[in-house]
């Protein structure tokens, strides 16, 4: 039996390569070997949109296309979006109890979560809802639901993993053996770096690079990366270490990396030249997905149809765990 294996994306945009290479790409690989399912987290995405419904409801779809276009097959994926499944809502009202609110307030991703907001809206904690402080506890939901055994996780989201695992355990001593505990599947990718040399690429940032931009956009941001600032002329040797272009040139694995790298060393090698080779590389890496998006983008009712299977699928399970978690709480009245 192949061990399931649950992610979640939360809709708040198109995805960017610092996505692709930091997690959504490793997922494609992992469909082969896992009973897999990629929740697009509309309900996550709304306790800190809730006031931007339009922009939510626009991602759900421009995600569902995204991961198509990189190549995860509903043939062997389940896709399916979470407000769909009206029993991760309904559970995590039973596991609100299992959680304190102390806890959840030391838990460190809600934690930055929670600075990162206050620094954006101010200190009078208006930003700081019910639902949002909760979120973990349905995303414990999202996962013990189709009894997720694996969850890929980037080290931030370590603790919301440890949240679910606490949640379980609780769950499974005060009710008897119900849940299964996940475990984290880590990447072992590191954070892709924005255009900029920032440490994160983002969208909040402006420093990223959509797998759907079009040429121009994709031309206009690689001409304005980072490069070393030491170097002024062409002929200056530089250090590619802390250029953003040759990163980048790693990143999307362009041909004649050595050259590149030794070229720049020894200053034979021009900034722009080395930006137009890394367009035309990105053109030749962002093209294919493109035009599969595309397909997607002139089909919508294929990706409908995606979206209503998978879910349909999903919703099976999700029903199944329901009826044990009932049973265990002793509410399955007239069952
Ligand atoms: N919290 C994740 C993020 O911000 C998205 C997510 C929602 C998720 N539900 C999940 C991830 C379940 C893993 C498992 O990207």
């Amino acid at each position: 039996m192949k061990k399931t294996i649950l992610t979640g994306i939360r809709p708040t945009g198109k995805l960017h390569l610092g996505h692709y290479f930091g997690a959504t790409k490793n997922w494609v690989l992992l469909q082969d070997e896992y009973n897999s399912f990629f929740e697009i987290a509309d309900v996550q995405a709304l306790t800190d949109n809730f006031n931007n419904p339009e922009k939510v409801r626009e991602s759900v779809r421009d995600i569902a296309i995204d991961l198509l276009a990189i190549g995860i097959n509903p043939e062997k994926s389940t896709i399916f979006i979470q407000s769909m499944i009206p029993e991760i809502a309904e559970l995590t009202i039973y596991y609100s109890n299992l959680v304190t609110i102390a806890r959840l307030y030391r838990n460190p991703t809600i934690k930055t979560e929670i600075s990162q907001k206050k620094a954006l809206f101010g200190n009078d904690g208006e930003s700081v809802t019910y639902g949002f402080v909760g979120y973990p506890v349905s995303q414990a939901a999202d996962i013990t639901a189709f009894n997720g055994e694996l969850v890929p996780v980037g080290e931030d989201q370590l603790p919301l993993l440890e949240q679910c695992r606490e949640i379980v355990r609780k769950f499974n001593s005060i009710y008897g053996e119900t849940l299964k505990e996940p475990e984290a599947y880590l990447s072992k990718t590191k954070r892709i770096k924005g255009l900029d040399g920032n440490d994160k690429m983002g969208k909040s940032l402006g420093n990223a690079i959509y797998l759907r931009d079009s040429e121009d956009e994709i031309k206009k941001k690689i001409m304005g990366a980072v490069t070393d600032t030491n170097k002024i002329k062409k002929d200056d040797p530089a250090n590619p270490d802390i250029c953003m272009v040759y990163y980048y040139h790693q990143l999307i694995k362009s041909e004649d990396l050595n050259n590149i790298c030794n070229e720049c060393k020894k200053g034979l090698r021009g900034c722009v030249q080395c930006k137009k080779e890394l367009i035309e590389n990105m053109n030749k890496f962002l093209n294919p997905i493109k035009e599969k998006a595309k397909y997607y983008e002139d089909n919508p009712e294929i990706v409908d149809e995606i979206l209503i299977n998978g879910t349909k699928k999903a919703k099976k399970v999700a029903e199944n765990t329901m009826k044990k978690v009932k049973k265990a709480i002793k509410i399955d009245y007239y069952d």
